[in-house]
């Protein structure tokens, strides 16, 4: 009900539905995080973060800069307001005290994350929105700041499917003890040998995977398996939506961390590809005997960004967020990406997000579609190898 007692739909407004099969069609609602009370996590067996010169170095943690976490929201709040000008529904997580605590009955963690980027940790396919099961102790909670916007949603309508991945226990039994040790002394060569093996930080203990690592083109959904996501959280992901192809890849990136900027989806028949992490051929080859086109992304604007506090790559300037088949957000000194999609046909949004890169990510990381217009379609009739 609307605050005047009217139903959306008596008042005019477009009734909430949550659809959406693909990151491309045309955007209609959506979530936009928040910055707000972020911490550096304390120390995990799943993460290690290490920031000498910017004063979280190993081991510590506590609450990101203040200045930081103010502009990063300001730019949040304005992007949200970029969407809402264009006729998007908007809705925004509510964070908790991320500086508390947490305990379940296997362990106590002393601090949670932030609700910086909900990409992690939502994957809306269809009418389903399914809480990923992630696997980092401190954002095991994560799911409650989404809490009050997915009620509203089941609420608001009736077909919402609302789902939860098993929540996963995280003791020491789901990691490999001492990867973080020996992991950043093996050479380029070793590490990506690692990653192909896919014998990273998570063992094979329970199934685990972050939203963040789907990538959804129709019938066909694409899990990398990364430092979050392992090959029983694809095998749970499999069973779980049993009318679609879910399919596991890897790429060369020796630091696999969510699929959004190294495989990204512009349009039906166009991929951008981060070009320093190359797919694996049988993948390459599926999109070019389905008639997709495979466009290397330009150099990012700088190789300084994201600053100081951030564990993303450069490559974030490729994670972009289509508003339809046409139009794209990019960060708005990804200048020359820009003039790259320009070229091919793209009208470019863009978007001042520069200090958010510290919170987890660009435009696409910080958003979760709860509805795009649009059907399940098949885009890969033509089956290739494994795939
Ligand atoms: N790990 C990616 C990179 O550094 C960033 C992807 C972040 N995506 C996200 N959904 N948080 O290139």
């Amino acid at each position: 009900m609307a605050r005047n007692g009217k139903t959306a739909a008596e008042s005019g407004a477009r009734p909430v539905k949550v659809n959406a099969w693909n990151g491309w069609d045309p955007l209609r609602h959506v979530i936009v995080g928040r910055a707000t009370g972020t911490v550096v996590q304390a120390p995990e067996p799943a993460v290690r973060r290490d920031f000498p010169d910017d004063g979280f170095p190993l081991g510590t943690y506590g609450p990101m800069p203040a200045g930081m976490t103010a502009e990063a929201d300001a730019q949040l709040d304005d992007f949200a307001e970029l969407l809402r000008g264009r006729g998007i529904r908007v809705d925004r997580p509510t964070p908790l005290d991320f500086t508390r605590e947490v305990a379940t009955p296997d362990w106590t963690h002393p601090s949670m994350s932030g609700c910086m980027p909900p990409r992690d940790l939502l994957l809306t396919v269809g009418n389903e929105i399914l809480e990923a099961t992630m696997s980092y102790r401190s954002r095991w909670f994560e799911y409650l700041c989404y809490r009050p916007v997915l009620q509203a949603l089941f609420d608001a309508d009736e077909d919402m499917r609302w789902e939860a991945a098993p929540k996963p226990r995280l003791t020491d039994a789901s990691y490999h003890a001492g990867f973080w040790d020996t992991y950043p002394t093996l050479s380029t060569e070793e590490q990506l040998a690692r990653v192909r093996a896919h014998d990273l930080v998570l063992t094979e203990a329970e199934p685990l995977f972050d939203a963040a690592d789907v990538a959804r083109f129709g019938r066909d959904l694409f899990v990398q398996l990364s430092f979050v996501t392992n090959r029983s959280g694809h095998r749970w992901l499999k069973r779980h939506f049993p009318e679609h192809r879910v399919h596991a890849v890897t790429s060369t990136n020796t630091h696999p961390l969510h699929i959004d900027a190294t495989w990204v989806p512009l349009r039906p028949g166009l991929v951008l590809h981060c070009g320093e992490r190359l797919a694996d051929a049988e993948l390459m080859e599926f999109f070019r005997r389905n008639d997709w086109e495979i466009v290397e992304a330009v150099q990012p604007a700088s190789w300084d960004h994201p600053p100081k506090l951030s564990y993303c790559s450069p490559w974030l300037a490729g994670n972009v967020l289509n508003l339809d088949p046409r139009t794209l957000c990019v960060e708005e000194k990804e200048v020359r990406l820009a003039d790259q999609l320009v070229s091919l046909g793209f009208e470019v949004v863009p978007v001042p997000f520069r200090a958010v890169g510290p919170f987890g990510g660009g435009l696409h990381c910080a958003t979760v579609d709860i509805e795009r217009e649009g059907t399940l379609e098949d885009y890969f009739p033509r089956r290739h190898g494994r795939y």
